[in-house]
């Protein structure tokens, strides 16, 4: 046998090897050993189940979703602890990440995946990341309230020209981590006696923030404490629903800005699947789906806002300066509710 014969016999031996290697290679793996990620989702399913499915098409994961309420959630993974079969927590509420955070559950993200964010949307310790942002606002029936005269801070709604006209959601999430940014600032007292002084004022309560919607537009109160989007949803079937929404004065802890969003545990097994749903999240189209179907506001830079009126930079820089993670002390905001007569 000749050299050239050998060299041939070689070179066609080692392309056989190769188209039979080929499956074995990461992107040719056999359907069996797909990868898995388990998520806990305090955002509901009709909400984020379009988005879960996309994700699944697209990169080939399996997503096991485990549903609830992002307090509820946060319980259950603290009570799991390392057993928790969770890859990652996905919460509505920044208050549901940093109670999970500060029992040491998330493994720190990677610099590159923080970097795709502004500063104050990932926590200081980079452990979550916000998928998408809810402003806390003041929305008033354009019927029967002159804007000029809204009040300028969230604890003016408890002055008596007020009396009976206002709306709020004691028993709602993100009323109660608004609550709990109140707490922080101002001091616990100060809160409770707010509670005390809204309920001899007659603020009505609600079950949830579409029924004071419905409520504020049928004319039983005059304004309401409630996040930007719903507004937006009502809008969706009624154009002109009788309804029109603001801000307190800037600085003001009424203005609070809460967020979505999502950590890895540091138990994960599959952690590289569990960063590639994070990215995906933040990737433009998803982000604009999220900001045109819900309403909430884009995290990342370049997205259109047009469907929800303010840009959340503008809408930060009227919010109070608050480190979310510290929203997680919800005990304490339940405690006043209690002691306040309001659950
Ligand atoms: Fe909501």
């Amino acid at each position: 046998m000749t050299t050239a014969n050998i060299a041939n016999k070689v070179r066609r031996a080692l392309l056989w090897m190769g188209i039979l290697l080929l499956p074995l290679l990461p992107g040719h793996l056999p359907d069996a050993a797909a990868q898995s990620l388990t998520i806990y989702s305090g955002r509901s399913k009709a909400l984020v189940e379009p988005l879960i499915k996309k994700f699944e098409q697209e990169h080939g994961i399996r997503m096991n979703v485990r549903y609830g309420g992002s307090t509820q959630l946060a319980v259950a993974l603290l009570e799991e602890g390392r057993r928790t079969p969770a890859d990652v927590f996905w919460a509505q509420d920044a208050g549901a990440l940093g109670a999970v955070h500060r029992n040491g559950m998330f493994e720190k993200l990677p610099d590159g995946l923080l970097a795709l964010l502004p500063r104050q949307l990932h926590n200081s310790d980079g452990t979550w990341i916000a998928t998408s942002g809810r402003a806390r606002v003041m929305a008033y029936s354009t019927v029967r309230v002159d804007a000029d005269q809204l009040p300028e801070s969230i604890f003016g709604l408890a002055d008596g020209r007020w009396r009976g006209r206002v709306g709020w959601a004691p028993s709602n999430g993100s009323f109660q981590s608004l609550l709990t940014a109140m707490r922080l600032q101002k001091g616990d007292d100060t809160v409770l006696q707010w509670l005390r002084d809204m309920r001899a004022n007659n603020a009505q309560s609600y079950i949830n923030n579409s029924a004071m919607l419905q409520a504020l537009a049928a004319g039983e109160i005059d304004i309401a404490l409630t996040n930007h989007y719903y507004l937006f949803r009502f809008r969706e079937t009624d154009s002109g629903f009788p309804v029109d929404q603001t801000l307190f004065a800037p600085g003001d802890v009424g203005n609070l800005v809460n967020v979505a969003g999502i950590g890895m545990l540091s138990t994960a097994r599959n952690k590289e699947a569990a960063l590639k749903f994070m990215q995906f999240l933040l990737e433009a189209e998803n982000q604009e789906w999220v900001t045109r179907e819900v309403y909430e506001y884009p995290v990342v830079d370049g997205i259109s806002t047009e469907t929800v009126d303010i840009p959340l930079s503008d809408i930060q820089d009227m919010s109070p300066d608050l480190d979310l993670d510290n929203l997680s002390d919800l005990n304490r905001t339940l405690e006043l509710l209690r002691r306040a007569g309001l659950l």
